[in-house]
Order: C-alpha cells, then structure tokens, then sequence
C-alpha cells in the first residue's frame, strides 16, 4: 500500500485541520444509500469485494461504482476528498490495492471507524450503512482513474465533446471510440476496470438527442477535472 510522506511542517499543519474538522463535522448524520439494486450478500462481513466485474458481470459492476459514488461523496469525501482525491486530511483511498489485503482494510476501517485517544478521527459506518454500502463504495474507490489518466486523449476527448454538443457524430461509432479510450484508462488501485469520463460518456449514448448533450456534459467535467 502506498502512502503520501508528508513533510514536518505540512504534517503539523495536516493534524491540526483534521482536529478542527473532527470537531466540525463530528455530528454530521450519515446519509443512507439505496442498495436495493445489488445483490445480496448475507451478514457474516465478507473478506473480499463482492461486486466486482469478474463475480457479478459488467452491469452490476457499474450499478456497485454508482451507488459507492454516491454513498462515498456523500459520507467519507468530506475527509478523503470529492471523486476519492485526497486533500492531506485523511489517507488517499485510490492507492488502497484491490487485491484480499486492501479489500480486508478497507471493511475493517468501514465497519469501525478510528479512534485515538479517545478521539474520533474516523467513524464507524459498518452498522449504519450496511456491508452492501460498504462494498459499492469500496468499487467505487477501486475504479478511481489515475492523476493524468486522460490526458493522452484530451484534444481527441474535446473534439468528440464538441462534435456532440453540436448534435452531429455518428453515435455508435463515437460510443465504441469512447469505449476504447475507456478501457484504457488506469486504476491507481490496480483493480483492471476503471471509472472514468469517457466511461460515463459512452454509457450515456443511447442513439437519442439529448443523451448527446449529457455526453458531452460529463466530457466536459471529465476535462476540466483534468486541468
Ligand atoms: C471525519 C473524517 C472521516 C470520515 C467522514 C471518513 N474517514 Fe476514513 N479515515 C479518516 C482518517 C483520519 C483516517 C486515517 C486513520 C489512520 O490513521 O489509520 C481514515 C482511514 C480510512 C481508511 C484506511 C486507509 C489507509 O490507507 O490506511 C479507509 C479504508 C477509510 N478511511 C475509509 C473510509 C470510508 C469508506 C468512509 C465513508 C464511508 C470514510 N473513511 C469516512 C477520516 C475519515
């Protein structure tokens, strides 16, 4: 596992805004996720992710990476940063391995949070949120792209995006190019299948006309996030 090596000063610095935001945010209620969509996985917490592709198949692999989004941004990235991209708060989850020792980590910290001294650095989510929680966020995190990871496609990405605002294109082709930029795209986790823009833009196209503008709406999040 790797970590960030902070610098004395900026490790000083780090431990005194987690204390402050501990203390900010120490209250705030967990916000519940629907996890009605994936299947179940009994009581007993399981040792190893069971949402990836190669158990459950592609489609429910990419439902576990839309509800874990929506469960992560909406429960840890205040501490671990919006899209999983650590600020220095707390650890920057997408280096965690998506192999049996991240995955055995990831559900021990989950379930019961981190206390030091006394004091609740991270809470515990295992009994609120659920192990299915649990598990689509923990794919949600092992699908992060790398830093950079689009950056070979930024001109041809635009391109596309802006092909698609204009409502031309032929979709199917454009859909099978994203496809291929898609499949790409690294994980900083080493898990093989990645979330990234292109991804969500390529799902997007449905042969319709507004799905072209929401194509081309998440390419352009995508590129602005790679700047
Ligand atoms: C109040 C801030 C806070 C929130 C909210 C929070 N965490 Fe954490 N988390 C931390 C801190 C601080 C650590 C580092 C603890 C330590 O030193 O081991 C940590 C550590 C972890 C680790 C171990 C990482 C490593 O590299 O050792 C995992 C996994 C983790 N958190 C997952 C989550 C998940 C998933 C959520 C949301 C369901 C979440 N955290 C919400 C503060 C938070």
């Amino acid at each position: 596992m790797m970590r960030k090596t902070l610098a004395g000063p900026a490790l000083l610095l780090s431990l005194a805004v987690t204390a402050t935001l501990a203390f900010a945010h120490g209250d705030v209620a967990p916000q519940p996720v629907n996890t009605d969509a994936l299947p179940e996985v009994g009581e007993e917490w399981l040792v190893e992710n069971p949402y990836r592709a190669d158990k459950v198949g592609d489609e429910v692999w990419w439902q576990a990476v839309m509800i874990g989004d929506s469960g992560f941004n909406q429960n840890c990235a205040r501490c671990h940063g919006l899209g999983a991209v650590s600020g220095g708060l707390a650890p920057d989850l997408r280096f965690l391995e998506a192999a049996e020792y991240g995955d055995e980590w990831f559900a021990e910290r989950f379930q019961h949070g981190y206390t030091q001294d006394g004091t609740t650095k991270m809470p515990a989510f295992g009994e609120i949120l659920g192990q299915k929680a649990g598990w689509a966020i923990r794919t949600y995190i092992e699908t992060r792209p790398e830093d950079g990871a689009l950056d070979a496609h930024k001109d041809r990405l635009g391109a596309i995006r802006d092909e698609l605002m204009a409502g031309g294109g032929d979709d199917a082709a454009l859909k099978a190019e994203l496809m291929e930029i898609a499949g790409s795209v690294v994980t900083a986790s080493g898990a093989p299948k990645s979330d990234s823009a292109a991804l969500r833009a390529a799902l997007a196209l449905d042969g319709t006309e507004a799905a072209k503008k929401h194509a081309a709406e998440m390419l352009t999040i995508g590129l602005s996030a790679a700047h």
